[in-house]
């Protein structure tokens, strides 16, 4: 094991952002103890995988869970200049292509219980490289430590990487940008993991406007209509 990297920037502050991955936490801990490496896809880049990828890998270390969050986007990944990584890191190409063990790659962080495997340095190849029998031990090793290997991935649409992974998770969560993605788009992803024999989670459907959303709408309406009859009632009962 490589030293502790510090990861910055990974508590959002948002109320309601934090709820919905306490949930997401809460759905994946109830798929089973058999569900252990889960790998989050989309059909178009920006869609908020890393974002959610992340977030959860945090959220399941603060209740005490060993996870182990692997950057699988060798083409374009983010971790490491959106969470301020220092120094020299070696990642998941590297290891790929022969140049680094696996103890190399792997990184304890500032986040308890949280380790992580960097992307590495773009490789011309990356569809190859997760092909290697490498990237199986990898997964396979990690399984024996860890509670979860969360899987970060490139969009699915015109990439094959995703679906090379796909074949070796336990499962798959599509992120869906809210008013952004086809459902045509979707269900091509679908489609595609399905072929893999990757069983689908579910979906998070990311930056979702619950200001205009009407099931909270009414939720809303109905709470405050639920309150006037009561206070009626109570107002009532006191004459
Ligand atoms: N912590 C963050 N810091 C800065 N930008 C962010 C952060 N999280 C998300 N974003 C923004 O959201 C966009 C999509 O998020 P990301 O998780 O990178 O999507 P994906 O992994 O699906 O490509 C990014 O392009 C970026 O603009
Ligand atoms: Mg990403």
């Amino acid at each position: 094991m490589s030293d502790a990297v510090c990861l910055k920037h990974v508590e959002k502050g948002d109320y309601a952002y934090e709820e919905a991955i306490k949930t997401l936490r809460t759905n994946i801990q109830f798929c089973g103890s058999n569900l252990k490496t889960v790998m989050f896809t989309s059909s178009m880049p920006d869609e908020g995988k890393s974002e959610v990828v992340m977030a959860l890998a945090v959220s399941l270390a603060s209740i005490g869970k060993k996870v182990l969050l692997v950057d699988a986007d060798i083409r374009k990944s983010v971790l490491i200049t959106r969470h301020g990584v220092r120094g020299r890191i070696n990642g998941l190409s590297q290891y790929l292509s022969g140049q680094k063990t696996m103890e190399e790659i792997l990184y304890h962080t500032n986040i308890e219980g949280m380790d992580i495997v960097f992307a590495g340095p773009y490789s011309p190849n990356p569809a190859e490289l997760l092909e290697e029998n490498s990237f199986k031990e990898l997964i396979r090793a990690a399984r024996e430590d860890y509670d979860y290997l969360l899987i970060d991935t490139p969009p699915m649409a015109g990439l094959i990487d995703g679906a090379i992974v796909a074949g070796l998770c336990d499962g798959a969560v599509i992120v869906i940008e809210s008013g952004a993605i086809s459902r045509r788009l979707v269900q091509r992803v679908k489609a595609q993991l399905e072929k893999s024999g990757c069983r689908i989670l579910g979906v998070v459907l990311n930056r979702m406007d619950t200001s205009r959303d009407r099931y909270y709408g009414k939720y809303g309406k109905y709470n405050s209509y639920k309150r006037d009859a009561y206070e009626q009632y109570y107002e009532k009962k006191k004459e």
